[in-house]
């Protein structure tokens, strides 16, 4: 795709291919079967993909939105899993990045480039899509804060060092009430939950928290009281250009798939590629590949212009979270009853799709949210 990249996003973008290639790919059915691989996440330190778009003073690559978009793009062509772990841990290291005083800054950015991962903890298990719903809370006491609630479907939960924990400083104030915190592991009363048992993007951890009276210090205390819900809707708003990136990636793993299988299956006496009915799969997969690419570097060109993107964002995850399900549905129909089997990988490939149409806001509520956005819009 020839969006205009700049020569040092193109050597990224050639860097991340290579690695991916040879230490993610050959890993992904293996982490399907045995989840997520802290071997695997230290060479990705050492690679210096973890903060390759925070700056440099932070322990960063100096990267930008666009950076961090290709970062994940390629990752996710080897395991959608992978990209979904790093969108997570910047979804929580973002919040510090633009929302941070200069001391969180200088001691988590630097964490989250080269030593600990991180995880956003907003869902619960009775708030999800109303994310201002959360029952989570935060009470201050003498020199800090005490949260007490449980959080769910929490990705990086049960391997990080840091979160970023949205919770109700002031119940009766709805989404005015909520504020973030950054809470270390080991605090006393911070505890993982169950582990999900989930469908798909099983390389990657997901987890329950449980905050019991967890004294988190003022000085963690992340933006405004009152300020967190729209700390988090901005930070998901990056996070779903991450998703269009992880949708077109992994939509090319699968026609990658269906590509090779219909040049060498033959039925009739030639290559099914030859059939129009194939052809018509393939055309319809590249397609919304291409469309998927051009709205995630859009939408991440405006992000790194600092301008809103609420509405691209969106409209980009759920173009891209659907055609990806669609694109693994049409991959698995090109290889038949191979498709259905384990041993030719896009069962698993749309196992992970199915994610993200839900994660990150389901395709239903990011409709309201771009739907209300144009009705408001003049022209
Ligand atoms: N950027 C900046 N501000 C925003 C904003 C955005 N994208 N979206 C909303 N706001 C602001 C509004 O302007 C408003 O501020 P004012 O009152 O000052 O005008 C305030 O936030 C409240 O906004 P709304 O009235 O629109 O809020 P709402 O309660 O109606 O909710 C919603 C809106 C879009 C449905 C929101 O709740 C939402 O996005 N829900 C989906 C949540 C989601 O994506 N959850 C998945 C989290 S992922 C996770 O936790 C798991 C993991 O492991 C990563």
């Amino acid at each position: 795709m020839n969006f205009e990249f700049t020569e040092e996003q193109i050597m990224i973008r050639d860097m991340v291919r290579d690695f991916t290639q040879r230490e993610i790919a050959p890993l992904d059915e293996e982490l399907d079967r045995n989840g997520f691989s802290h071997a695997l996440y230290e060479k990705m330190k050492e690679m210096g993909l973890m903060g390759i778009h925070f700056p440099e003073q932070y322990g960063g690559a100096d990267g930008d939105a666009v950076t961090s978009a290709l970062t994940i793009h390629e990752i996710a062509k080897g395991s959608a899993s992978i990209a979904l772990f790093l969108d997570a841990h910047w979804l929580a290291a973002d919040t510090i990045l633009y929302h941070g005083t200069e001391a969180q800054k200088t001691k988590y950015l630097p964490m989250a480039a080269n030593e600990g991962i991180f995880a956003f903890a907003l869902t619960e298990p009775a708030a999800g899509s109303d994310a201002a719903g959360i029952q989570t809370t935060a009470t201050k006491v003498e020199g800090g804060w005490l949260l007490r609630g449980s959080k769910a479907w929490i990705t990086n939960a049960g391997v990080a060092d840091v979160c970023v924990v949205l919770a109700k400083t002031d119940p009766d104030a709805g989404a005015k009430g909520i504020t973030a915190f950054i809470v270390e592991k080991g605090t006393p009363g911070f505890l993982v939950g169950r582990k999900e048992d989930k469908m798909g993007m099983r390389g990657s951890n997901t987890t329950e928290l449980i905050l019991e009276d967890v004294k988190v210090p003022d000085e963690n205390l992340l933006g405004e009281i009152g300020g967190g819900f729209k700390i988090a809707m901005i930070a998901l708003d990056g996070a779903r250009i991450s998703i269009g990136a992880i949708a077109a990636g992994l939509a090319e793993h699968a026609m990658n798939i269906a590509k090779d299988y219909a040049n060498q299956r033959v039925a009739f006496g030639r290559p099914i590629a030859k059939l129009f009915a194939i052809q018509e799969k393939i055309a319809n997969m590249a397609i919304g590949i291409r469309a998927t690419q051009l709205m995630t570097y859009d939408a991440a060109k405006l992000k790194a212009e600092g301008k809103r993107h609420t509405k691209e964002a969106a409209m980009v995850k759920v173009f891209g979270a659907e055609m990806c399900s669609k694109t693994c549905a049409e991959a698995i129909q090109t290889l038949g009853g191979y498709g259905y089997s384990k041993e030719y990988h896009v069962e698993r490939l749309l196992r992970d799709a199915k994610l993200l149409e839900i994660g990150e806001g389901t395709s239903e509520i990011l409709r309201m949210v771009i739907g209300t956005t144009v009705l408001a819009e003049k022209d």
